[in-house]
């Protein structure tokens, strides 16, 4: 799309990641931001063109600069539009019910075993239109963009039927063209065993792995599939086959994994070469090992840790042991109703150990490495995609000491501006 050049200028700090779309970032790496002070970018066609100092960017389009829309970064932040690697966005209905019955003692996992969590998410996005769907979904998008991200991963499985799965995924396509934050889809199907196949949960993956992941797949709905492997919900060894099915049809591996209790998978993530595994709340020392010796990354929600009032993981000694670390708000109606990837920074900071420059690198370069996307998006560099987010403070230390506080100043996606 052809727009007006956008000429950003007098960054204080323009943090470009620059030289890490080949592969994610991991140890000593994920502290060593790269950032240029009294920064410019020069956008065009949706596109960077040139990133550098003010005076360098002067000398090459100060002839140009009528043409351009300027942008006046004195005193702020300039990073990549921040990437959410795992949401559950597309869902009806909110469960405040539940989190008050938790604030009371109930657990999560007894209430989704009585029927509520998951299922009732499911009930209601079964019976919820298209457009009620869209339209609910779309509303948590804004906020989304209103905080600094421009690209979203999405799950289906608040449907477990292939219409409501396959209505999830039409919805995040349609949300994804329409929208200026872009949607990556993962099938997750996989998400729990529907109340009706409770007594013979084998037949449900069955369902799965014959019907659901062929058409998803058929229909080019998704990039990832997805299953919660968990206690009482699904085992490792029904995990691995819903998964080796996905990849089977090219559908590339993730997995909710070890959030509640420790259950092996994490290796079980290495073992399939999982793109990544998420949660990893209890994740073994022998798990992180595997992962970190197979390339597996970690996508930490720490907002979930803390909305269920759990212990978080461990960013810090998966970090130390080479784990290629990403976080995000894991938003959904029951662990963690956040759209805020800044306040998800700042958890990662205080609850995980990690330091405000491993905290921006997992929220924008490894996030897009979780995605598949680095390629693209993730940083700030010559030929990818021009999606930027201007944060009202000096630099990246600031944005997470000055917590709980939405400091987005303008959003930039595909080289318009899109929040100011
Ligand atoms: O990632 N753990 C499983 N799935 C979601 C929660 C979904 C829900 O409670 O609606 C998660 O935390
Ligand atoms: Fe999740």
């Amino acid at each position: 799309m052809k727009h007006q050049p956008l000429w950003i200028r007098h960054a204080s700090q323009l943090v470009t990641l620059a030289g890490t779309s080949q592969a994610p970032v991991t140890g000593a790496g994920m502290n060593q931001l790269s950032f240029i002070e009294n920064g410019s970018v020069w956008l065009e066609d949706g596109k960077i063109v040139h990133v550098g100092k003010d005076e360098e960017l002067e000398a090459i389009f100060g002839s140009r600069r009528d043409e351009a829309r300027i942008i006046d970064a004195t005193g702020k932040l300039v990073t990549p539009g921040l990437i959410d690697p795992h949401t559950h966005l597309v869902h009806a209905g909110s469960r405040q019910n539940e989190f008050n019955m938790r604030l009371h003692g109930a657990t999560y996992m007894e209430i989704m075993n009585n029927g509520g969590g998951i299922h009732a998410t499911t009930s209601a996005t079964r019976v919820a239109t298209h457009d009620q769907l869209f339209a609910e979904s779309k509303k948590r998008l804004d906020q989304f963009l209103l905080h600094g991200v421009t690209t979203v991963e999405a799950k289906s499985g608040y449907g477990m039927t292939l219409d409501v799965e396959l209505k999830q995924l039409e919805v995040a396509k349609r949300l994804h063209e329409e929208h200026p934050v872009d949607i990556v889809s993962t099938f997750m199907g996989a998400h729990a065993v529907p109340r009706e196949y409770r007594d013979h949960p084998d037949d449900f993956v069955e369902l799965l792995i014959r019907e659901m992941i062929p058409e998803v797949a058929r229909r080019g709905l998704a990039v990832f599939n997805d299953v919660f492997c968990e206690r009482g919900v699904f085992t490792p060894e029904q995990s691995r086959r819903i998964l080796e099915a996905g990849k089977e049809y090219g559908l590339l591996p993730k997995i909710h994994a070890d959030e509640i209790e420790p259950y092996e998978g994490a290796e079980l993530a290495a073992e399939i070469g999982a793109v990544s595994a998420d949660h990893l709340l209890r994740a073994s020392e022998h798990g992180i090992e595997r992962m970190a010796q197979s390339g597996v990354i970690a996508v930490l929600l720490p907002g979930t840790a803390f909305f269920l009032m759990a212990e978080s993981a461990n960013g810090r000694k998966m970090i130390d042991a080479g784990v290629a670390v990403a976080i995000s708000t894991d938003c959904n109606p029951g662990s963690s109703p956040t759209v805020s990837m800044p306040l998800i920074m700042n958890l990662g900071c205080l609850k995980m150990g990690m330091t405000p420059a491993e905290v921006l690198t997992a929220a924008t370069i490894n996030a897009a490495h979780a995605i598949r996307c680095a390629d693209r998006i993730g940083s700030i560099e010559t030929g990818k995609q021009a999606d930027i987010t201007i944060f009202e403070v000096p630099d990246y230390m600031t944005l997470q000491y000055r917590y709980g506080v939405n400091h987005v100043h303008t959003v930039i996606k595909r080289g318009a501006v899109v929040v100011s």
